[in-house]
């Protein structure tokens, strides 16, 4: 039985979508069965696996509205074990289709289900607002990855968030946990990346990954060439964070070189890496 998580942030460009692809293709290279959900009418986690968006016939908005069946629409990507159902710009559209609809919030839930037990992994990229899409993953989902950046006002959107989580979970989804809250584009010399990192801890004490993501050019490039980070460079700091993080969600020990671990880990006065 695949495990369903979302991964979701209100806040934009905080590395939703650089998150999904790069964790889906290491657990792919790993031998688990991943499907990613592209459930962003931008499409960014569809072009990142070099899917052309011209030549998807059916997508996510057609598997929410119904017209698809997911299986229909999902398609495999160059990547090993990894497939996508991926997003066009119609996507956009479902929210206004979908109004006045009383299962909205369900629609996509209903369509994951029944192919739960195909996969792995299930990995929901959610797009950057809390609409109708967003509650769809957070509905859908056995729990959630939060990136986030390690900036000031990042407190106030994760505020935002979890009150949203916790209305998912009380009316529409008991199980909802989060998986994890994950600091990208971290850079550990700035004392208030470390100060925010320490705040995040105090309200949720086991929920901070120990992986931080660095800003990587590597990654940031790797889309360009419709690769995951580990498929375009496979020694840069950003491939060996992502299949860092990896380790922890499969549970396995962080194994990393100790030189290559400088700036993946927290690193701060209090709390000087071992
Ligand atoms: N660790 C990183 N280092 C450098 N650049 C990064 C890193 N993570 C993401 N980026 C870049 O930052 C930008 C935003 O990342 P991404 O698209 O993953 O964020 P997002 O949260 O999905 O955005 P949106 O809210 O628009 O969906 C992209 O250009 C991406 O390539
Ligand atoms: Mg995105």
């Amino acid at each position: 039985m695949g495990k369903i998580i979302a991964v979701a942030n209100q806040k934009g460009g905080v590395g939703k979508s650089t998150t999904v692809v790069n964790i889906s293709a290491y657990l792919g290279s790993r031998d688990k069965k991943v499907l990613c959900i592209d459930a962003d009418p931008q499409g960014n986690t569809t072009t990142a696996f070099g899917i052309k968006k011209k030549t998807v016939s059916a997508s996510t908005y057609d598997v929410i509205t119904g017209k698809t069946r997911i299986q229909d629409a999902v398609i495999h990507t160059d990547f090993k074990n990894v497939s996508i159902l991926p997003a066009t710009e119609d996507l956009a559209g479902c929210e206004i289709e979908l109004a006045n609809n009383e299962n909205r919030l369900n629609r996509l839930k209903m369509q994951v289900l029944t192919c739960k037990t195909d996969y792995d992994y299930i990995f929901i990229d959610c797009p950057p607002a809390l609409g109708t899409i967003t509650i769809n993953g957070l509905v859908a989902c056995d729990t959630i990855i939060v990136p986030m950046l390690a900036e000031f006002f990042a407190l106030e959107g994760l505020s935002q968030l979890v009150n949203t989580i916790k209305i998912v979970k009380s009316n529409y989804n008991p199980a909802l946990e989060i998986e994890g809250i994950l600091f990208t584009m971290f850079d550990g010399r700035l004392n208030v990346a470390n100060d925010v990192v320490e705040e995040v801890k105090k309200f949720f004490p086991d929920k901070v990954f120990e992986t931080k993501i660095p800003r990587n050019v590597r990654i940031s490039e790797a889309p360009s060439y419709g690769k995951p980070v580990m498929y375009y460079d496979k020694s840069s700091k950003g491939a060996e964070a992502y299949e860092l993080l990896c380790h922890e969600i499969l549970g396995e020990p962080l194994e990393l070189p100790k030189k290559k671990r400088r700036g993946i880990f927290t690193f701060n006065k209090k709390n000087k890496e071992e």
